[in-house]
């Protein structure tokens, strides 16, 4: 559907709601419990019947055989699916592995069986009877030994592979680092584990469930289960967190649908958390190798960034490059990406996946260079801005981008000035105090999003989109644009998320949600306003709507006396920035104190300064970025999903052994945006934070760290048995 703004339209500009700190309008569900999860929707479906999921005992090899009778003989078994008798499915373009392996085993803990029975309790007793016997073949493990030989990526970054003569210029460099840091396997370990009722009518599947992507869902499953897509409806209007682990349906999805076709009854999965590690996706771990000459007044001559991931394929992994030539200028670069195949379980996207671990690395880097040239870090990264064009793509113009902005306000409001540049001395008492800076580079994407909107008699708007809310505040986001386009009060619109029958919207990945979503929310209430002005008969356009009337040329008309009407809108504004990189910058900042005698390490203050557009919601917006901050604090600090490279999986998988920071470890932390508006990304000139926020400031802790002890720690997570 083509969408015209309309002309000389400005209407953000003077906005009254959007860009105002609104309290989430879905807060009082949240707080009062009453907020239906995917478990929770009790009474969806009639006569439901529970579903448990048996995991892989082993990481690679065959199944030799399941004895199922003691199981299908306990109490209330209703129906058991299992491998040894049945085809692997599960394999979609938005996974890796069959989500339901048959007799191959591809990693540990893919789902192997489902015992439907009438409890919960009698489905996990019974399954507990199934005795599966495997053969056991050895894999590949371990990402240091894999590394070498894997084949180089074409994935995102080779565009900038080799630009001038990298070798040359970094041998002539008279100041270089030449470091190699590496990043653990990490674990989203969301609050709410997956889950999905499962309800078959016919040919017509219901899946309540909880996903970032209705429609990505809704293919997955029509595409695994082999049937129409028209025949898969997906709901999901409540989402306990995803961070990138429910972008794809898993494994609950299919063998709920699998359960409730063989018991011919409804089926509910949640999935128990220690499958939650190994069954589900992860960040994969990096090796990145980081090689930056420089002239001694700072310059950059030279930098290569060289990354090693792996994965269950060779297809994706872990791209740490991915910001590198975003951030920092130089005439002779080098950017690898290599993908090892390993037999753990699969990776996949978790919160800015590439440039979380990326900075990790480049961000610690470029403090070693700063500290090798004696030149402050802050005045290093500012000196190489890579403004203007991206280095290498000199017909690509960057949107809108204020770094340095972002690094000078940083350093102030941080008092920057009283760090010590000389590391180990700050001390106060027991502890020992540092600090840290770092930048941070998100990519800003959009995609299509489409939005249903109804006036009823009375005037009430409803918004219709199967846009998600995975806690990020796109109800409250939505609501906004909806209120302010129509010019009514945020109390006269009621929106309705997370249903494939609603138009398909961006969904929620790659932090393009609030920017993308907002926009067909947008483009329908503008077509609302059209059809308002054609019964009313006044160009709507032309009009100002302001408290549910509308004004032009002294005459104003009541919009509710247009009646009943539906508009549909659908934005797409993937054209309109061709030629233009659309990024989000920050500058980050951290201050931490280390225990001279025990090594505890705690942070005192975080402050992300952000770049990222118009803020539709400073507060929703804040909630993000220090949500990420915190989520990188973690990284840095304590996350580490620990391999047994004799068998292949994730040892700590629950979540008392997947250390991630409590409300103890987090201090308070500041969060500005500075007043940008970018004109490429949306009609509301907004971009997302929702990734911008995990992006630089771990190395900016880890950058801390070192100014506090003046011991260097390459491999993360930076724990005290490192640098005791
Ligand atoms: Mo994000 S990792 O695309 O949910």
């Amino acid at each position: 559907m083509e969408f015209n703004a309309p002309a000389g339209q400005n209407l953000f500009d003077r906005a009254k709601i959007v860009g105002k700190s609104t309290p989430r309008i879905d807060g009082p569900l949240k707080v009062t419990g009453t907020a239906p999860y995917a478990a929770e929707r009790h009474g969806v479906a009639a006569n439901q019947a529970y579903g448990w999921i048996v995991g892989s005992a082993i990481a690679k090899g065959r199944i030799r055989s399941m004895d199922l009778d003691a199981a299908r003989r306990a109490p209330g078994v209703i129906a058991i699916v299992a491998a040894t008798e049945h085809e692997p499915v599960g394999t979609s373009d938005y996974n890796y592995a069959p989500l339901f392996g048959g007799n191959e085993v591809s990693h540990y803990h893919q789902a192997i069986a489902v015992v439907v029975a009438e409890t919960f309790e009698q489905a996990r007793s019974a399954a507990g009877l199934i005795g599966t016997e495997y053969d056991r073949v050895d894999g590949s493990f371990d990402l240091a030994s894999s590394k070498d030989g894997a084949p180089l990526a074409s994935e995102g970054g080779s565009d900038f592979a080799k630009l001038g003569k990298f070798e040359e210029a970094f041998a002539a460099a008279p100041v270089k680092v030449d470091e190699t840091y590496t990043t653990p396997d990490e674990s989203h370990a969301m609050m709410e584990p997956f889950a999905t009722i499962a309800a078959w009518d016919g040919p017509d599947l219901t899946l309540w469930t909880s996903n970032q992507m209705i429609h990505w869902g809704k293919q997955a499953m029509a595409s695994i289960l082999g049937m129409p897509e028209e025949n898969v409806r997906v709901d999901s209007p409540f989402i306990g967190g995803g961070f990138g682990g429910k972008l794809f349906v898993r494994a609950d999805a299919v063998m709920a649908a699998l359960g409730a076709k063989a018991a011919n009854r409804p089926v509910k999965i949640a999935m128990q958390r220690p499958l939650m590690f190994n069954n589900g996706t992860h960040r994969h771990a990096t090796i990145q190798r980081l090689r930056i000459g420089a002239e001694r007044d700072g310059r950059i001559t030279a930098i290569a960034h060289q990354n090693w991931s792996g994965n269950i394929t060779q297809k994706e992994g872990e791209n740490g490059t991915l910001q590198t030539p975003k951030l920092y200028a130089g005439a002779n670069r080098l950017i690898e990406n290599r993908i090892a195949q390993l037999d753990l379980p699969e990776g996949n996207a978790m919160r800015a996946p590439g440039e979380a671990a990326g900075h990790l690395a480049l961000e610690v880097a470029m403090d070693e260079l700063a500290e090798k040239l004696a030149m402050d870090p802050v005045e290093l990264r500012i000196l190489n801005d890579a403004s203007g064009t991206v280095p290498g793509d000199p017909d690509t113009k960057i949107s809108d981008r204020h770094l340095v902005r972002c690094l000078r306000e940083g350093a102030e409001r941080f008092g920057w000035s009283k760090r010590n540049a000389v590391p180990g001395q700050q001390r106060d008492g027991r502890w020992l105090t540092g600090m840290g800076v770092a930048a941070g580079y998100r990519a800003g994407p959009t995609t299509k999003s489409a939005a249903r909107v109804r006036m009823s008699a009375d005037g009430h708007v409803t918004v219709e989109t199967d846009m998600t809310d995975i806690g990020t505040g796109s109800y409250t986001i939505i609501a906004q644009t909806a209120a302010e386009t129509m010019g009514l009060p945020l109390e006269s619109v009621t929106v309705k998320l997370g249903d494939s029958s609603f138009p398909v919207s961006s969904g929620s990945g790659g932090q393009w949600g609030a920017a993308s979503s907002t926009a067909g929310v947008y483009a329908a209430c503008v077509n609302l306003r059209r059809m308002i002005g054609e019964k009313l008969n006044f160009d709507a356009d032309a009009a100002n709507f302001a408290d549910g009337r509308a004004t032009l040329d002294n005459q104003s008309w009541r919009i509710a006396d247009a009646g009943e009407l539906t508009a549909d809108g659908e934005m797409n504004y993937g054209d309109f920035k061709d030629g233009y990189d659309v990024g989000t910058y920050a500058g980050h900042f951290a201050e931490v104190r280390v225990d001279a005698y025990t090594g505890e390490t705690h942070v005192t203050r975080m402050l992300a300064v952000c770049d990222a557009g118009r803020i539709l919601n400073p507060l929703s917006a804040r909630s993000q970025v220090i949500g990420g901050m915190v989520m990188a604090a973690g990284a840095t600090l304590m996350e580490d999903l620990h391999v047994d490279k004799r068998f292949g999986f994730f040892v700590n998988h629950d979540l008392a052994g997947y250390e991630v920071p409590v409300h103890a470890d987090i201090p308070h932390q500041e969060c500005i945006f500075l007043d940008t508006l970018d004109p490429v990304i949306s009609p509301m000139k907004a971009k997302g934070v929702g990734e911008l926020g995990i992006c630089g400031p771990g190395a900016a802790v880890a950058n801390a760290i070192y100014n506090a002890i003046g011991v260097r720690v390459r491999e993360y997570p930076v724990t005290l048995d490192k640098y005791l």
